[in-house]
């Protein structure tokens, strides 16, 4: 079903674990299958413009979706939170060569992830909010609701 990518990421996830200087903890959930990631931020400066220093990880799901937030991780790390902020689902499925399209959602898990990382970072320090990541922001409430809904059902 996956490809020797998507097993390897799997296998071997990069930025999996808790941070213990970070500044952000955020949870996200996929309500079509009641699957959870948490996301774990510490933002720095390099010349003035806030980066993301340190990203990791704790998905609670299936094989994509830890694959996913593996590749979101690593394509955003090193990155200024405007360049990270721009991440799509699609970046990341690209990245990883193909999904099946069953498993399309489970990029959107780790997509979603970053943007509500860097959203919450960016209210905690009265920074300006983009429409997009607002956007994002509300999606990541309603789908976490309705994913604790789906995993009561489970
Ligand atoms: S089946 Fe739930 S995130 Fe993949």
């Amino acid at each position: 079903m996956y490809n020797e990518k998507v097993m390897e990421h799997f296998r071997n996830p990069r930025n999996m674990g808790d941070l213990e200087d970070k500044d952000i903890e955020i949870e996200v959930g996929n309500p079509a299958c009641g699957d959870l990631m948490k996301v774990f931020l510490k933002v720095g400066e390099k010349k003035g413009v806030k980066i993301i220093e340190d990203i990791k990880f704790k998905t609670f799901g299936c094989g994509a979706a830890i694959a996913t937030s593996s590749v979101a991780t690593e394509l955003v790390k090193g990155e200024s939170l405007d360049d990270a902020e721009k991440l799509e689902f699609r970046d990341i499925s690209e990245e990883l060569g193909d999904l099946p399209n069953i498993k399309m959602h489970c990029s959107q898990l780790a997509s979603v992830g970053v943007h509500e990382a860097i959203y919450q970072y960016r209210k905690k320090n009265n920074m300006e909010i983009s429409e997009k990541l607002e956007k994002s922001h509300e999606e990541a409430l309603n789908t976490l609701e309705a994913t604790e809904e789906k995993r009561e059902q489970i």
